[in-house]
């Protein structure tokens, strides 16, 4: 029987494999036994439990729970490590306890989640999604240009309110100071970022023509965007979601698109992934809507497995990881 550790990968990640040139999972492949999951669907509660019943260490997605029953269901479990920046599928506080390392993927993927915000706003505010889906339809060859055609807002010269100030915040306020717009910011922290005027949650909505949202899904921000904060905003402002959905109140989100209260809204992120094809959201042609590809570029998918591998790789071996979110866990390792 081999002694090497055993691990189990969430994603055989053959696709983005071929688009780099290299097997992603080569490093992981040579230091351990792996079980990878090969289906095209998820795996579920049962099926998680099985693969992980004897794994030391497990490369998940964002997608799958990492909760106190299941890490208790997994004696020799010793490190996860999640293909994602956001953390919030897994129990960081249980895990520590157990003694069960997180690794996570901040960084690599700032740049490219800023740049799909970015994208949301414009699009948001143009309209591009509903003049897209007005030609796709041949309307416009029935029709001829109007001047008041999916007339929208600009962006330069707009008040954009970014919640949040971490990296992809900042990178979000890098851009804005490109096309323009004054920043305001706010961050539970009070973190002061150089051309990003701090203002209170409250003057944030209500001064800013466009709000971003940048934190991460804790206790203190789910819900953070309830129906009082989305009441705050400016009439017929933009709401830009890159980050986790349960940071809004999606019923409130629906009543202030339906109101006119929102002017339009630019989302990654939703409170259930993926979202329902009967979801009150889709019924709006001023939602413009993604489906969770923040850091969906060749490159940066790519720095994020290799980035998960290394900590995955590292956890077994006994070393630091490259990115942990739990570096006390090794006090509680057994
Ligand atoms: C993350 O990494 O948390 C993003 O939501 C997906 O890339």
């Amino acid at each position: 029987m081999s002694n090497q550790p055993r691990v189990f990968i969430s994603d055989a990640m053959e696709g983005l494999s071929e688009r780099a040139g290299r097997d992603l999972l080569s490093p992981l492949r040579a230091r351990a036994e792996c079980e990878i999951w090969s289906l095209a669907r998820r795996p579920d509660r049962e099926e998680l439990e099985a693969a992980l019943g004897a794994a030391d260490g497990w490369l998940c997605m964002l997608t799958d729970p990492v909760d106190e029953a299941l890490m208790a269901a997994c004696p020799q479990l010793r490190v996860v490590s999640s293909f994602s920046v956001g953390i919030d599928h897994i129990d960081l506080a249980a895990a520590t306890r157990r003694g069960i390392l997180v690794g996570n993927t901040p960084g690599v993927l700032t740049e490219t989640t800023a740049d799909l915000a970015f994208a949301l706003l414009l699009a948001a505010a143009r309209r591009m999604g509903e003049a897209g889906a007005y030609l796709r339809a041949g309307a416009w060859a029935e029709s001829q240009w109007e001047i008041d055609a999916f007339v929208g807002q600009d962006l330069h010269g707009a008040t954009l309110g970014i919640v949040g100030l971490g990296p992809i915040g900042q990178a979000v306020a890098r851009r804005a100071a490109g096309f323009g717009m004054e920043v305001l910011g706010w961050s539970r922290s009070g973190r002061a970022v150089p051309g990003v005027r701090a203002v209170a949650f409250d003057a944030l909505l209500a001064e800013s023509d466009f709000v971003s949202l940048h934190v991460a899904l804790v206790a203190e921000t789910r819900g953070l965007m309830d129906a009082r904060a989305l009441a705050a905003m400016k009439p017929g402002a933009v709401l830009v979601n890159t980050a986790r959905g349960g940071i809004v109140d999606e019923e409130a989100l629906v009543d202030a698109l339906r109101s006119g209260q929102l002017g339009a809204v630019g989302l990654d992120v939703y409170a259930q992934e993926p979202l329902s094809a009967d979801h009150p959201l889709l019924a709006f042609p001023n939602a413009v809507l993604m489906p969770h590809i923040g850091s969906a570029s060749v490159r940066t998918r790519v720095r994020m497995a290799d980035l998960a591998v290394e900590n995955l790789v590292a956890g077994l071996e006994g070393r630091a990881l490259p990115e942990c979110a739990n570096p006390a866990a090794r006090e509680a390792a057994p």
